[in-house]
């Protein structure tokens, strides 16, 4: 037996902000990042939504990029005391997997975060709120999955947290919020969105209701991409979709090794300045791990469909998955994405000596791949890599060399 699950409610469109109108309930308490929705005067417009709808309006504000253990709890302590009936999260894939988190506590204030993080494990939520996520990004979908991405910053490690219960009740998919977006977002969020589309497809968790959603999502992120970060609002409003669309396929569908490898690497270097990007990860790491599983004769098959669906031409399944794999690569340059950790600038930018040394990279690589084998997406991978194999992948998205194990 496969489930399928989705929010109760999807509002789509320009205008499905006012969605919020129609919610009941007494209290509601919104939570946001750092300040781009204030700025752009969503936030508010959110909040006079909700009051509009009767309901007392509290705003838990300033959740960071990438946001930390110490931030869910802050957060879960906050709507204990307010004790809110709605929990609305606006913003990127950070506030809302922070609220997400926030929310298992507040509904179980004695859960550790270790607790939360077991694969499956959460016990019922919705015994003191309901939940709404209004993206702004368009790469995380996490308005329609069942995950939560927080960072461990002493250990300098993302964890997933993943089970159906915190599958937001409504999800809010307003094109307006995200046209906002800065081109570097455009560009990581994009990829990200790929990225899961193209992972689904070829998972072992797979089913004919997720390879819909992410065979479409593929398509119209090939078509709308590059012109969406060529500020083309038209595109822009449709990439909102589809990234939506290769959420909905992987939240049931789940992902593979590239997420593996982007969770692991993030925050790994954060001691020497930056993170590298989620997006700017997966999309360096994507062409890697298609070779990779492409060893794999299923794989193959189905990165060959795949790059049917695109019109990418190749006579056989390895010209398709060669194909496929030069057509990410060749939108890493359009998007001004470098192709390996080494170029990865601290900025997010190409160049020629990136922010990570190679020293500490070769020294930090073992505990890596380690951590990556266990990391709750390897398990749908189409092939299981081994500690040797993991390693030998991250060397290749770390030197840009080709794949050939
Ligand atoms: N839950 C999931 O299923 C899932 C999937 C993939 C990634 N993630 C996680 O999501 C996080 C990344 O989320 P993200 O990529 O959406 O970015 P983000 O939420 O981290 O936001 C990045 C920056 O963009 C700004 N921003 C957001 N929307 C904007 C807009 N419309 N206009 C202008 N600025 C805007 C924010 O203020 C912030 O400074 C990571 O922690 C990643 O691990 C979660
Ligand atoms: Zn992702």
């Amino acid at each position: 037996m496969q489930r399928f699950t989705n929010p109760r409610d999807i509002f789509h469109g320009k205008g499905a902000l006012e969605a919020l109108k129609t919610f009941e309930g007494k209290k509601a308490v919104i939570c946001v990042g750092g300040g781009s929705m204030k700025r752009f005067g969503f936030l508010d417009r959110a909040k006079a939504y909700l009051e509009e709808a009767g309901m007392e309006v509290k705003i838990f504000e300033g959740i960071e990029p990438d946001p930390s253990v110490e931030t869910v709890m802050k957060g879960a302590a906050f709507m204990s005391e307010f004790e809110p009936d709605w929990i609305v999260a606006i913003g990127g894939g950070s506030p809302i997997d922070a609220a997400k988190a926030m929310w298992i506590k507040y509904e179980y204030p004695e859960t550790t975060f270790e607790d939360m993080c077991k694969v499956f494990g959460l016990p019922k939520l919705r015994t003191k709120a309901h939940f709404c996520a209004v993206s702004s990004t368009s790469g995380t979908a996490t308005e329609v999955t069942a995950f939560s991405i927080i960072t461990d910053y002493n250990k300098g490690i993302k964890y997933p947290i993943a089970d159906f219960e915190i599958t937001p009740d409504v999800a809010i998919v307003d094109p307006e919020l995200a046209e906002t977006m800065p081109k570097k977002l455009v560009a990581h969020t994009g990829m990200d969105a790929l990225t899961h589309a193209i992972e689904a497809y070829v998972s072992t968790a797979r089913s004919e209701f997720t390879d819909a959603d992410a065979i479409h999502a593929i398509e119209m992120i090939q078509r709308d991409l590059v012109d969406s970060y060529k500020e083309d609002m038209v595109a822009r409003d449709n990439m909102h979709t589809a990234q939506c669309l290769a959420g909905i396929a992987f939240s049931s569908g789940l992902l593979g090794i590239v997420h593996s490898m982007a969770h692991k690497t993030g925050a790994v270097f954060a001691d020497y300045g930056a993170h590298i990007i989620h997006g700017a990860a997966n999309a360096m790491y994507l062409p890697k791990v298609i070779a990779f599983n492409a060893k794999d004769e299923t794989a193959k098959k189905r990165y060959g469909v795949i790059a049917d669906y695109m019109h990418l031409g190749g006579a056989n399944d390895d010209e398709k998955v060669a194909a496929l794999i030069e057509f990410v690569r060749g939108l890493n340059d359009q998007l001004n994405i470098p192709h390996c950790i080494k170029n990865y600038g601290a900025d997010s930018y190409p160049t020629e000596q990136g922010f990570v040394p190679e020293e500490v990279f070769l020294e930090r690589l073992p505990e890596i791949a380690a951590n990556a084998i266990l990391d709750a997406c390897t398990g749908s991978n189409p092939r299981q890599p081994s500690q040797e194999e993991m390693e030998k992948l991250l060397k290749c998205c770390y030197y840009d060399t080709e794949v050939d194990f």
